[in-house]
């Protein structure tokens, strides 16, 4: 064979068809072929059809995918191993992840989450957070779970996972959950972790929860829930370091990205911090609540966020800093630069007197420390009130600085644009005209706000290109 002939043979060999008498070429039904990138490649593949598994909607695949991953979990120290989910409606419980492995959907793969509360189990609280969210005592684990993995990667060509969220909703509204509803997916002690290429539709509560995890990448993720969803946060990176979000779109019920860091007491004991995060080309519609919210849950601190071309639409509040006396902690460093917001309520709202406190164990006395706040290089139209700022009487808001910020008001906008308490900072060229406690000032060199340093990076992993075929 010539060298086109050989190199057709390898392509079709590699999507998996058979070649007869040089010419007839017959694909067969369930082969597979795809790549992607990870920290590193996979030595085994299997598919959730060899462990018994049924895309039919109906049959319950727990078991099949407990098993697979058990198999895979062999190979973690030997090369790690990928679990492959073919065309099909697969309902499953919850089952848990394993080292070096990677889940991956056909992009007509879906993944349905159990209406079986029982396939659910109940796991203890996060300690950050002392109890359950929305209840006391233990909570139901995510539908995809991870406990202290290294190199996990939950790809797809935009397959989906489909948590049938419906159900909780319901029962949360009624007030008859007894425990916390689980996430799509919670990783919690994991690092190097990559998200990537799938849709996440209709999740119990949060859906994507990283926690306690570092190195984790997160990009062309789409999630969607019905805008009255209650608690459907998109991405909530929980007490995580360098975390990367780019290019994802969201749309749902409550925050877009919110990044938090453990609750009250339990997360000023717990003491860990979300640092160095980057969210960039993030779109989100999130008309109850922030595209951007720093909290509340913020105990361990938040601090070094960098969030770049951003786009908000038909939302309540672009940017949302969220605390109380009692939470302790602090948001600090925190750099805005290029966003879009259009039909916004608020263009940039900071609490001070959230509340939503776990329990009355909470210490008054324990006050966050919120500065080096800056945002710049932002444009708004149709916004109802360009600025709700209030601090706390004795621990003010400081360092915030405000630049180059068009905000066009709502026809029927309330007189004064601006509200500000308890807070200080400077401004220069922010229209219409802020309140007097963010001082302006005339521009004096390049940057008038703050911008943040080159992102030590050496953390992240170099990634590699991954391919695979399989003809089964
Ligand atoms: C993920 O999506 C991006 C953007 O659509 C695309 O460029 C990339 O090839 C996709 N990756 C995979 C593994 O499908
Ligand atoms: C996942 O692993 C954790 C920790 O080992 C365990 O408590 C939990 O029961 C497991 N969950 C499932 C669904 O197997
Ligand atoms: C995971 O690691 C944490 C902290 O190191 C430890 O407390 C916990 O028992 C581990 N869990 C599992 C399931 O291995
Ligand atoms: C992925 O699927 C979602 C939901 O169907 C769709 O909105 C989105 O545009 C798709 N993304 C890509 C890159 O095809
Ligand atoms: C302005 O935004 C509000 C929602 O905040 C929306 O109802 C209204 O239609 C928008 N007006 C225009 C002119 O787009
Ligand atoms: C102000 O921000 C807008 C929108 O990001 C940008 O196009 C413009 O160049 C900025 N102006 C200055 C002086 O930086
Ligand atoms: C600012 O908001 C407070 C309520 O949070 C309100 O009482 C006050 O009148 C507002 N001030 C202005 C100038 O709109």
């Amino acid at each position: 064979m010539d060298f086109k002939r050989t190199h057709l043979f390898q392509v079709l060999l590699l999507l998996g068809c058979l070649i007869v008498l040089g010419v007839k070429v017959e694909c067969q039904k369930g082969s597979w072929s795809f790549s992607y990138v990870a920290p590193s490649c996979r030595a085994q593949s299997v598919s959730i059809a060899e462990f018994g598994g049924v895309g039919d909607g109906t049959t319950v695949n727990t078991e099949a995918f407990r098993k697979a991953i058990e198999h895979l979990s062999e190979f973690s120290e030997t090369g790690g191993g990928q679990l492959y989910i073919p065309p099909g409606r697969w309902l499953t419980g919850s089952f848990n992840l394993t080292d070096h492995f990677t889940l991956y959907l056909h992009k007509e793969a879906v993944i349905l989450g159990s209406q079986d509360l029982e396939d659910w189990p109940l796991i203890p609280p996060l300690p950050s957070y002392g109890m359950g969210r929305d209840a006391p005592g233990p909570r139901y684990s995510s539908l995809i779970n991870g406990y202290n993995l290294t190199d996990v990667v939950i790809t797809g060509d935009n397959g989906t996972i489909d948590g049938q969220g419906a159900i909780w909703w319901q029962k949360f509204h009624k007030k008859i959950l007894k425990n916390t509803r689980g996430y799509l997916v919670e990783l919690m002690y994991s690092k190097d972790i990559i998200i990537s290429n799938l849709t996440f539709l209709n999740s119990p509560a949060w859906n994507l929860h990283p926690v306690y995890s570092s190195n984790i990448l997160i990009q062309y993720v789409t999630i969607l829930a019905p805008l009255d969803s209650p608690n459907t946060d998109g991405i909530d990176p929980d007490s995580c370091s360098y975390v990367r979000i780019e290019d994802c779109y969201v749309v749902s019920g409550d925050d877009i990205v919110a990044i938090k860091s453990g609750w009250d007491e339990y997360g000023i004991s717990f003491g860990m911090p979300s640092q160095h995060i980057v969210i960039r080309r993030l779109v989100g519609i999130s008309p109850t609540s922030a595209i951007i919210a720093l909290g509340s849950e913020m105990s361990g601190g938040i601090q070094d966020v960098r969030a770049e071309d951003i786009q908000a639409i038909n939302s309540e509040t672009g940017i949302r800093i969220k605390t109380s006396p009692g939470r302790g902690g602090f948001v600090k460093d925190i750099f805005v630069n290029r966003m879009t917001m259009v039909n916004m309520k608020w263009a940039f709202t900071m609490t001070g007197s959230y509340g939503s406190h776990p329990d009355n164990k909470y210490d008054p006395n324990a006050l966050p420390a919120v500065e080096r706040i800056s945002y710049s290089n932002i444009v708004a139209t149709n916004v109802s009130v360009a600025g709700k700022l209030d601090g706390i009487a004795n621990a003010p808001f400081k360092d915030i600085c405000l630049t180059n910020v068009t905000i066009t008001m709502a026809a029927k906008s309330k007189k004064y644009p601006w509200n500000c308490t308890y807070i200080h900072g400077l401004s220069n060229a922010v229209y219409p005209q802020p309140c007097s406690l963010l001082e302006e000032r005339p521009a004096e060199g390049d940057a008038f706000c703050p911008s943040p340093q080159e992102l030590d990076t050496t953390e992240e992993n170099s990634l590699q290109h991954c391919s695979y075929s399989s003809s089964h």
